[in-house]
């Protein structure tokens, strides 16, 4: 029987617009303070793409990534891009995507799954890999949420972002390094939790559902809140357990950055050192699927991910939906 095959990050990549919007700026548009959204959130600015859709977030991550890689787009074999904001609901986001970074060779599809996009993606794009049908899949995590936040609404405004952050999966060549496991979940049940009304084939767009604001984001947060500190620390434990993993053996978390106090109960149920969990979320806010893999570029531009270090990537998002995926990292660190 011939060995299986297992599918690894060998590159990374992503871009953050220009320009910044702070709390300070939020609180000239909104009842708000700086000190309420840090206290409440960890949030202290996130950034806005002023021109274009999220393709113009996701191509220039996808071009850094494969930068980073050293490959050609013409060598791309799949194309996934997990978004909610997609630049429209057709074509997928992911075919503007190839077109812009001229991956000709690419077949390409969107994933919906809200802030666990990029984990669903993720293991999606290991599934070809890992069946032996790809040698080299591209998955990005990109969304321009100001598209669909209300700035006149305190209770969403001031948690999102705009990003797009990629990574390229390959066949591994260590059988000991790659994606390693996975634990994925959804539960419709939270449908009415944190979405986006109107716009879709049950409230077309009309006046009326602009005038109703159902094409925003709306957010019961509290409800949200409850579900996500168990869900992301259950999912987290759970990856551990079925990899007989102790706090000391986890090398890095990288949450899903939604609300840091979210974070923190996670980071306490896996027993880890608050040293060992990326957080930039005081920089950009809930980009929603583009918040893991910006954490994974951004450290491995820093230097600070190794190869062989355990990675667990933990997700809550609406649907409801949330997951945990163990990496045994498998780039050397960018020198
Ligand atoms: N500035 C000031 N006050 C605000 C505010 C803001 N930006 N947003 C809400 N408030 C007010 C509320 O109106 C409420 O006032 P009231 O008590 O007079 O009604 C009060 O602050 C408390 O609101 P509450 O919703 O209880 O705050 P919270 O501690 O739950 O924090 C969230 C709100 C949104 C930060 C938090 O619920 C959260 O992070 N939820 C989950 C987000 C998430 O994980 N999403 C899933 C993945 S995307």
């Amino acid at each position: 029987m011939s060995e299986r095959i297992r599918a690894a990050i060998t590159a990374v990549g992503h871009y953050v617009p220009e320009k910044i919007l702070s709390n300070k700026e939020l609180e000239k548009m909104v009842d708000t303070t700086d000190e309420w959204i840090v206290t409440r959130t960890g949030i202290r600015e996130r950034r806005i793409l002023e021109q274009g859709g999220t393709s113009e977030l996701a191509a220039p991550a996808a071009l850094a990534c494969l930068k980073n890689r050293g490959i050609e787009a013409g060598e791309i074999d799949v194309i996934i891009v997990a978004t909610i904001s997609p630049d429209m609901f057709f074509p997928s986001t992911a075919c503007l995507v190839q077109e812009k970074i001229g991956a000709k060779n690419a077949w390409c599809f969107d994933v919906s799954a809200a802030c666990s996009g990029f984990v669903f993606a993720l293991v999606t794009g290991c599934q070809f890999i890992e069946a032996g049908t790809y040698k080299k899949v591209l998955v990005i995590g990109s969304d321009k949420m100001s598209a669909i936040t209300d700035y006149t609404d305190r209770n969403t405004c001031v948690l999102f972002g705009d990003a797009g952050a990629a990574v390229l999966l390959e066949p591994s060549d260590d059988p000991n390094l790659g994606v390693m496991d996975h634990r994925l979940y959804s539960d419709g049940a939270g449908k009415n939790a944190l979405y986006q009304k109107g716009g879709g084939s049950l409230n077309p767009p009309t006046y009326q559902t602009i005038d109703n604001k159902m094409h925003y984001i709306y957010q019961d947060g509290k409800s949200v809140f409850k579900v996500a500190v168990i869900g992301m620390a259950d999912v987290s434990a759970e990856i551990m357990k079925r990899n007989n993993l102790t706090g000391a053996d986890v090398d890095w978390l990288v949450p899903h950055q939604a609300n840091l106090r979210i974070i923190d109960a996670c980071r306490e149920r896996m027993n880890l050192d608050p040293s060992k969990v990326m957080i930039n979320i005081d920089k950009y806010g809930n980009t929603t699927a583009a918040t893991i893999p910006l954490c994974l570029s951004e450290w491995w531009h820093a230097g600070k991910l190794k190869r062989g270090q355990k990675v667990v990537l933990s997700s809550f998002g609406a649907g409801y939906t949330w997951g945990a995926v163990l990496v045994n990292w498998s780039i050397d660190p960018k020198s």
